[in-house]
């Protein structure tokens, strides 16, 4: 028992096992007036453990801190998919990793949705993401489940966990990987309305299959990442990695016009890296720049035969890509902006696809020897200086960083960020409210929690109306 609580303390990777309300929360310092609303934030807590099942398919528990003058409430639950209600009938794991089915799963069951990657508000819905399935539509309030969501019937198969909402139009752009079945090279593209009517969905064959988890959008344009987290249906018959590092098919962009067709797009092509996520993305002239966090090699997914990649290599680093849309050449450029270690980056999504001159990004301590669990927040200018860091206390760890504008009409950059900390040596988690543009002063308000939230995925704001 006591080993056990020792290896849990450690990390913060195993899930909770229950579902709570508490309604008035401790605020250390003091929450600002102008923060109404609520923080949603989505990530993997399996119900039932399943033998070798990979830590991103858990089943999705949603976690939200509805703040209100100044005092603060949270409210947890899983997202009550097919697989989970399944599991929870049987009492037990019916399915393994990405959508597997154990030996004794019973055969008419075949969705194996976890719906734990995002949770975003568009159109008026709450919509928990996952990318292999639809959204998951959300109650707001009590985060009952109401099922998937398929916009009248407009949309099929996967649909990314990282769509874009155009701020200019209210427009949702979104794409799907595995489109024609599971490990296939096939891309699904389409888009969603302000008032939540899907005006297009296409499908086209990308170079090679891969994980695809996020895309880049700009003002005019639409870009595909496809780099080499390959997908293999046939290592996956022969017990091997279905998804493994291979760095030899190289990295590829398609590029797209948004009022064009999936025939026109141009791909280029770079050395090979991985990338999870993207910071923001803009056009300058005949140049489309978008800053990602790149990874030399591929973290969490091995080569194909079994052996792990390399972890000095397999860290992420804010790094900017440019793409040169003048016909001269079909390679793109990667410049590494910083040596930190990082992930999670978030904008104001106001400057969405268009020139910011804010970000922010989770990082690790450079002081400390292991990379891996991050540890603070750094807030960079538009070309990726630091304006300002700050790290939690050793063993400490930060979720990805969520801005909130103080008003809608506030400069870019002025508000808030929202993040949810592990305090390790406490084993429970606070929300952590820092002032977006100084966040080397560090919280100025600390939401405590009894309770320890997991290291998930990803969060939005949802201000209140
Ligand atoms: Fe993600």
């Amino acid at each position: 028992m006591q080993h056990d609580a020792i290896a849990e303390r450690r990390n913060n990777i195993a899930p909770i096992p229950f579902e709570a309300d508490a309604p008035f929360l401790r605020v250390i310092g003091e929450l600002p007036r102008e923060l109404n609303g609520t923080l949603y934030r989505n990530g993997p807590n399996p119900q039932f453990e399943a033998p070798g099942a990979h830590w991103f398919v858990g089943d999705g528990m949603l976690h939200a801190f509805h703040i209100e003058n100044g005092r603060a409430s949270y409210r947890n639950r899983w997202v009550r998919t097919p697989k989970w209600l399944a599991e929870h009938d049987a009492g037990r794991a019916l399915f393994g990793g990405f959508g597997r089915k154990l030996p004794d799963a019973p055969a008419d069951l075949t969705d194996g949705g976890v719906a734990n990657t995002n949770i975003i508000f568009h159109a008026g819905k709450l919509l928990a993401l996952e990318e292999a399935h639809l959204p998951t539509e959300i109650e707001p309030g009590t985060l009952a489940t109401r099922g998937y969501h398929n916009y009248q019937g407009r949309i099929a198969g996967s649909f990314t966990a990282h769509p874009k909402i155009d701020p200019a139009t209210g427009e949702l752009v979104f794409f799907g990987y595995n489109a024609a079945g599971p490990l296939t090279p096939a891309l699904s593209y389409g888009s969603i309305d302000a008032s939540g009517k899907a005006t297009r969905f296409e499908r086209f064959e990308a170079p090679y299959a891969s994980m695809v988890h996020d895309f880049i959008v700009t003002e005019n344009h639409v870009l595909f990442p496809i780099l080499p987290i390959t997908g293999s249906m046939e290592r996956a018959m022969s017990g091997k990695p279905p998804y493994a590092w291979e760095p030899d098919k190289g990295a590829y962009v398609g590029v797209m016009k948004r009022n064009g067709t999936a025939k026109d797009i141009v791909w280029f092509r770079a050395e090979a890296c991985y990338v999870f996520h993207v910071m923001n993305a803009w056009e300058d002239g005949n140049r489309i720049i978008a800053d990602v966090m790149q990874f030399e090699e591929a973290p969490l997914f091995p080569h194909p035969d079994g052996r792990p990649t390399d972890p000095e290599k397999s860290r992420a680093r804010h790094c900017r890509w440019t793409f040169d849309l003048s016909g001269n050449t079909d390679r793109f450029q990667q410049t590494y902006l910083d040596d930190l270690t990082g992930e999670f980056p978030r904008i104001d999504d106001r400057r969405a696809g268009l020139k910011s001159r804010h970000g922010w990004y989770a990082c690790a301590n450079p002081r400390l020897p292991m990379f891996g669990a991050l540890s603070g927040i750094v807030h960079v200018d538009g070309n990726g200086r630091r304006l300002g860091h700050y790290l939690l206390p050793t063993g400490d760890t930060i979720s990805e960083p969520v801005f909130v504008e103080r008003s809608k009409d506030a400069p870019e950059g002025d508000g808030w960020l929202l993040a949810v900390v592990w305090r390790a040596r406490e084993n429970r988690s606070d929300l952590a409210v820092f002032n977006a543009t100084d966040v080397e002063a560090g919280p100025v308000a600390l939401v405590q929690l009894g309770h320890r939230v997991p290291d998930g995925f990803h969060g939005n704001w949802v201000g209140a109306a």
